[in-house]
């Protein structure tokens, strides 16, 4: 008992992304590079748990005991690893932290209570009063709010320029630039970052880069192998996978991160136990959820394109995308999320092709099990101008579809009825 209390209370915060399993998984000696799903079921799990038990405990605490004043103390003074106080985190929280940082290739990992509370929280650590920030403009419109409203009211000045553009990007880049950021792919247009290419940008003018990777997820794409310095999720969507849960991560290095960890105990965006819990669930059956996401993505976009109602699809694994020679370059799959365009559709009757699905709930997110479907002008973009639509690439006749779990026949049925409706 006394070996497995040890494990639970004193996890290895600053584990090595030189071991694939990052907490000493039987399996590392047998296997150098053990694959996706054996890394998303083991990963960053102690071998042996509480209670003997093969899943890790749900602890409700908001505190942890010391047994005198002297372990106070000594742990204080010999920066002990243990836990303190909830808002630092629980014990789920550096499984989670250790598995998620392991799937990603990265030292280490910071989870939050939310994708947008992981995005605030790695900006606010990162910039003061001064700095400058450049973002691809194509990306999630809460993030692009974030940057525009609040941190210039902080007195940070964020500039954007077209998503795709490095020389415009290198361009805009002054000696107060600390961090250059982007999504890949993007979100409804599903662009996707040459990570080279970025990377090249970043390391030329020493200034720090960030990928939103929660659409591609560690599965399908590999920012820190390709150089980046953070990559974020929403954990909300593919890793936890299953519609039920809100959390958010960024993972890169030990060095890189401290201060980003040390301001979310101050923040306070942690994650509840039991919420810990249902991610560390959704993510054994990661990799096999991805097969499917990226089986159904393509299929029901090579079925969309070939459908006469239908003007344009939107998916990376589709020769006619923009970025395809990119996408096939850099992703192992291309994802759920595909995007549409009804052929002479007013909003009314995209509207009704919405309406006229079946399995596919109206919802907005992705990444779950269940089939997702939204009319970005409806769901997102409701209260902006026709200019700021315009803008943005948000047509009146768009439909972006998250394709989850179930089976593409089926999937493909429901949109061909709907279609013809
Ligand atoms: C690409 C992307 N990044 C970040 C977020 C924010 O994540 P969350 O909803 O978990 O705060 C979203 C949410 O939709 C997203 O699509």
């Amino acid at each position: 008992m006394a070996t497995t209390e040890t494990n639970v209370t004193k996890p290895a915060r600053n584990q090595s992304a030189a071991d694939p399993l990052a907490a000493g998984m039987p399996a590392a000696g047998l296997t150098p590079s053990p694959g996706p799903s054996t890394v998303a079921v083991h990963g960053g799990e102690a071998r042996q748990k509480v209670g003997d038990a093969i899943t890790d405990a749900i602890f409700c605490a908001s505190t942890y005991t010391f047994e005198d004043t002297k372990s106070i103390i000594d742990f204080i003074e010999n920066d002990e690893q243990r836990e303190e106080y909830g808002r630092y985190g629980n014990p789920g929280e550096r499984v989670a932290e250790r598995k998620l940082a392991a799937l990603e290739g990265a030292e280490t990992s910071v989870l939050y209570s939310s994708g947008m509370a992981a995005f605030v929280g790695l900006l606010t650590a990162k910039l003061s009063a001064g700095d400058e920030v450049i973002f691809f403009d194509e990306c999630y419109h809460r993030s692009r709010e974030f940057c525009n409203k609040h941190l210039s009211r902080f007195g940070v000045k964020t500039l954007q320029v077209k998503t795709g553009d490095y020389a415009a990007m290198e361009a805009a880049i002054t000696p107060a630039t600390r961090m250059l950021i982007s999504e890949s792919p993007t979100n409804p247009h599903q662009s996707c970052i040459d990570l080279e290419r970025f990377v090249e940008v970043g390391r030329r003018n020493e200034v720090e880069t960030l990928i939103d990777a929660t659409l591609a997820t560690p599965y399908n794409l590999r920012p820190i192998e390709a150089g980046v310095d953070y990559v974020l999720h929403s954990a909300t969507k593919y890793l936890g996978g299953h519609n039920d849960l809100l959390a958010g991560v960024v993972a890169g290095s030990n060095s890189q991160l401290e201060s980003v960890r040390n301001l979310r105990g101050i923040m306070g965006a942690v994650n509840g136990p039991q919420n810990i819990y249902l991610l560390l669930r959704g993510l054994k059956t990661f990799e096999l959820r991805m097969q499917r996401h990226n089986d159904n993505g393509l299929a029901v976009a090579q079925f969309l394109e070939s459908h006469p109602r239908v003007e344009k699809v939107y998916y990376p694994g589709l020769e006619s995308h923009r970025d395809h020679e990119v996408a096939k370059r850099t992703m192992r799959g291309y994802g759920g999320l595909v995007t549409f365009l009804i052929k002479d559709a007013d909003w009314r009757a995209t509207a009704n092709v919405v309406d006229s699905t079946q399995i596919c709930r109206i919802a907005p997110s992705l990444g779950g099990v269940e089939t997702l479907i939204e009319q970005p002008l409806v769901m997102s973009y409701y209260k902006c101008t026709p200019e700021e639509r315009e803008r943005f690439g948000i047509d009146d006749n768009m439909i972006r579809l998250a394709c989850g779990i179930e089976n593409t026949e089926d999937l493909i049925a429901d949109l061909a009825q709907a279609l013809d409706a």
